[in-house]
């Protein structure tokens, strides 16, 4: 695990404690990569890992909670960034879109099974459909049709009809059972 200190002061932060906001100092584990950053008290976790620890595969789509574009594993559980501050985030290990490929790049299975089945179009939606799915098979490998279409009910897609994002998870699930992993 590598430490990763940054941003301990920057013109933003400093704006913010002359308008009389807090900042706190956030100690989070990335994707395996430990982050140190201080942060608005009020800052989302979705700005924290896409603008302050630099991971831009997160999504932001309607910042309201309602979409799922920009869900996150936090220590293994979904959950909507945005919806989160980044200081309910301390001392957790978060996984976003860019570590799901292995080490060396090899896609997750999960990937690669959705970039087969076309299961995207502008692929906006893409990390949270896939980090949903994600959460899905690590806690159900082997789910029917039905609980893949619960389990990713709450994230929206504006392009595909979800036939095909549910058609590459039903590929993962597969692939996955026969390679045994
Ligand atoms: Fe978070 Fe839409 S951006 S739910
Ligand atoms: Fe375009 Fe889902 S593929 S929003």
């Amino acid at each position: 695990m590598t430490d990763t200190t940054s941003n301990t002061d920057t013109p933003r932060l400093q704006a913010e404690r002359d308008a009389g906001g807090s900042i706190v100092d956030l100690s989070v584990t990335v994707n395996g990569t430990h982050h140190q950053v201080s942060v608005e008290a009020r800052r989302p976790l979705s700005d924290v890992i896409r603008e302050d620890i630099g991971l831009t595969g997160t999504h932001l789509g309607c910042e309201h909670g309602v979409c799922g574009a920009c869900t996150v594993l936090i220590d293994g559980e979904p959950a909507r960034s945005c919806l989160m501050l980044g200081a309910q985030a301390e001392g957790t290990e978060i996984t976003t879109i860019e570590g799901l490929a292995g080490p060396d790049g090899e896609l997750h299975p999960i990937q690669q099974a959705m970039m087969e089945a076309h299961g995207f179009q502008c692929a906006f939606c893409a990390p949270g459909f896939l980090m949903s799915a994600v959460a899905l098979l690590d806690e159900n490998p082997d789910p029917t049709t039905a609980e893949i279409r619960e389990e990713l009910s709450g994230n929206l897609c504006r392009c595909t009809g979800y036939q095909s994002i549910v058609a590459g998870v039903e590929t993962a699930v597969r692939v996955m059972k026969e390679s045994g992993k």
